[in-house]
């Protein structure tokens, strides 16, 4: 149990410096169960505790965790220089809280991304320790061949890596589409082991972390989501 002031509360959800965050409430735009609070210094238990800003109902977070289906042409980067920024899909407050992405994705690349402003939980998830399968789909420009999926599951040798990387799974799904099934996060990892085996990707989907599909959020491209509970217990690796 811990009760925070209403100024403090609205600072850490992200709605802006302490003292922006004072004139909010002194101008009567915040309530709690329907009562108007204009005390900046009235404390309120924060679990569970939902509160109205401009009319709009939040809930208080201490921490967020957000998946996307990330849309093509959008940068992870945070100084994002040639695409919009992927902060332009979500809330503002959002960046003011510093959620950042778990990992990146290429600008091209779309599906699947975590994102919190929790940084242990970003150090969990990107850490290869942990194992944590990421499920691509490629679309291929030549044709898939057996001899390419078994190239890609032996392990291919990428430039600046010490050791071949392979895949974990690996899978055709028709002429031009792969399932590929990759444990580390290296810079354009799926690309280069497909260009490596002498194959070019010409789009590529993360469907799937660990046991958390795309698909089953429901998402459609650009939109994003809390995480539940028993979302996030579908990243553990079992
Ligand atoms: N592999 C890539 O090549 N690009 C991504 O965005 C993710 C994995």
């Amino acid at each position: 149990m811990s009760k925070l002031a209403l100024d403090r509360i609205l600072q850490s959800q992200g709605f802006g410096t302490r003292k922006w965050c004072n004139e909010l409430i002194a101008d009567g735009e915040v309530s709690i169960a329907g009562n108007v609070i204009t005390d900046t210094r009235a404390a309120f238990e924060t679990a569970g505790l939902q509160f109205t800003l401009y009319g709009e109902l939040w809930t208080y977070r201490e921490h967020v965790y957000i998946a996307l289906n990330k849309p093509g042409n959008i940068e992870c980067s945070r100084k994002a220089s040639h695409h919009p920024g992927v902060h332009t899909l979500l809330p503002e407050q959002f960046t003011r809280r510093d959620v950042q992405p778990v990992g990146r994705l290429d600008h091209d690349t779309t599906g699947l991304l975590l994102l919190s402003d929790d940084g242990a939980f970003i150090h969990q998830q990107s850490s290869p320790k942990r194992h944590i399968p990421k499920i691509y789909v490629a679309t291929t420009h030549d044709e898939i061949t057996p001899a390419l999926v078994a190239q890609l599951l032996h392990g291919v040798k990428l430039h600046d890596e010490p050791a071949p990387l392979a895949a974990v799974t690996c899978r055709m799904l028709d002429a031009h589409q792969l399932e590929i099934v990759l444990e580390q996060g290296k810079y354009h990892q799926v690309k280069r082991m497909l260009a490596a085996a002498g194959n070019h990707c010409v789009a590529l989907n993360r469907a799937a972390i660990g046991k958390l599909q795309l698909n089953g959020t429901g998402l459609a491209e650009g939109e994003w989501c809390y995480l539940s509970e028993e979302q996030l217990a579908l990243l553990v690796p079992s």
